[in-house]
């Protein structure tokens, strides 16, 4: 048996592969050199040249339902245009969820990469390597940090703060019979889906079907000072997590006093303040590290999303008080800073904390946000629009689905937030202004679709 997979740019792979047994499809046994083909009825059809509704039917067929995707099936990309396999171009204002903040096939990201995938793209984390060492040196030497874990998303980072905390707070009182071990996180934050990160994550219809996810974590609501120190108080947190701007909760940004009395508090407690910046986080806000708009900093930061330009990473920074605690074998990765992800890393840092560049993102942030607010802040459907940088919520008053699809049928991709209610902009960093002026036109073309969807 054998099929020929019409890959994009190669011939058939050719490979060992597992047959499964005569009645199914796809194989169990090891057989050498088969050409891993398309059933039959596709063989002659090369992937990229399949039109949309085949690639999605079968997505239905063999992919795990996890997804609720919009039937767009995107194949290539460059700046902050998206094509999808029919040809259709599409402005990204979603940057893959705030992750390829220096757009689509960026030169110097794809020479970085290239280079390193020619040289070396993955060794195990129990040897040493180039470009993981100079990417953790670069980014201690532009943070608050003095160390670096890797690891391979935002959930993991999370994960491993999580870690890291319950580990310091029994190092650092190795005389105490229950040293805290409790968390605080807050009203609509989300820290990520796995058992952790997903405890500390407050949308409780991502946590209930999944139960019991990790005890100990008490959720007070973001901006909720008082109620926040009187339980960093009680002596039983072992850390407080917060996203200084919450994305997905729909796109809120906290305030100095709030973070502040965090940090005093956990400091007077001796608890661990863990920003998570997974998403607002290098360079979104105009600032290379959100928390640099409030001037407070944490003990630990998260990282995630745009750091290698769209390769899979992750990273907690932490201070060296944190990392003391930490010992050979507590936490590890497989993939981990490999030299490929790594590699990307270092450009893309090196480009966004270029100060010239954040001025960029601060300046375009100001101009979309005037802009959407000269353009749409007068719509009866509009209640606010806010967030700072290149990281923009326009809450509504009602689902802001109709509006999304509606703007992807005219070429513009946005994302949803909060409730459903709230369209969120994370547009690359790279952005021109003549692309926000087009985004804006195109909202405005779209925002009567609310009107009729209010009616039916
Ligand atoms: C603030 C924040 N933390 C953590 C995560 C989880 O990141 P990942 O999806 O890479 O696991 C996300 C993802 O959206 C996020 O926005």
């Amino acid at each position: 048996m054998s099929w020929s997979l019409h890959l994009p740019h190669s011939a058939a792979l050719h490979r060992s592969l597992t047959l499964k047994p005569a009645n199914h499809r796809f194989a169990t046994t090891a057989c050498l050199n088969v050409d891993v083909r398309a059933p039959d009825s596709d063989r002659n059809t090369p992937l990229q040249e399949k039109r949309s509704s085949e690639i999605i039917a079968d997505e239905k067929k063999f992919i795990v339902g996890t997804y609720a995707r919009a039937p767009l099936v995107l194949t290539s990309g460059k700046g902050c245009k998206l094509y999808d396999v029919e040809g259709r171009e599409y402005l990204d204002l979603t940057s893959g969820i705030a992750v390829n903040a220096l757009g689509h096939g960026d030169s110097d990201w794809l020479r970085a990469v290239a280079h390193q995938a020619e040289l070396l793209a993955h060794v195990s984390n129990i040897y040493y390597s180039v470009p993981q060492v100079e990417l953790a040196k670069q980014l201690v030497a532009s943070s608050f940090a003095d160390r670096v874990f890797f690891c391979n998303s935002g959930t993991e980072a999370n994960e491993a703060a999580i870690k890291f905390s319950r580990k310091f707070q029994r190092y650092s009182q190795p005389d105490k019979k229950d040293p805290p071990v409790e968390f605080i996180a807050f009203s609509n934050c989300f820290h990520g889906r796995t058992m952790g990160a997903l405890a500390l994550t407050s949308k409780e219809h991502y946590r209930t079907p999944f139960e019991p996810v990790m005890p100990g974590v008490t959720f007070v609501e973001y901006g909720n000072t008082q109620a926040a120190v009187e339980l960093i108080q009680s002596g039983k947190i072992a850390a407080v997590f917060v996203e200084p701007i919450q994305g997905e909760g729909g796109v809120y940004s906290s305030t100095k006093e709030f973070l502040q009395a965090l940090r005093t508090a956990c400091d007077k407690a001796g608890c661990l303040l863990v920003f998570d910046e997974v998403q607002c986080g290098l360079g979104r806000t105009g600032y290379l590290w959100a928390h640099e708009a409030y001037g407070v900093y944490p003990d630990i930061m998260t990282l995630a999303k745009p750091l290698a330009g769209g390769l899979p990473i992750g990273a907690v920074l932490v201070t060296e008080r944190v990392a003391a605690a930490i010992n050979y074998g507590d936490h590890g990765s497989t993939f981990a800073g490999n030299p490929l992800v790594c590699s990307a890393g270092i450009t893309v840092l090196d480009k966004i904390s270029n100060p010239s560049f954040l001025a960029s993102v601060t300046e375009k942030g100001q101009y979309f946000k005037d802009l959407l607010t000269s353009d749409l802040g007068r719509n009866s459907h509009v209640r606010e629009i806010r967030g700072f940088g290149l990281i923009i919520g326009i809450e509504l008053d009602v689902s802001a689905s109709p509006l999304v699809e509606a703007c992807q049928q005219s070429g513009l991709l946005v994302l949803t937030a909060g409730k459903g209610n709230v369209v969120r902009i994370v547009p690359p960093l790279i952005i021109s202004k003549e692309e926000l002026d087009e985004a804006s036109e195109i909202l405005k073309k779209c925002f009567p679709v609310l009107d009729q969807a209010t009616k039916n």
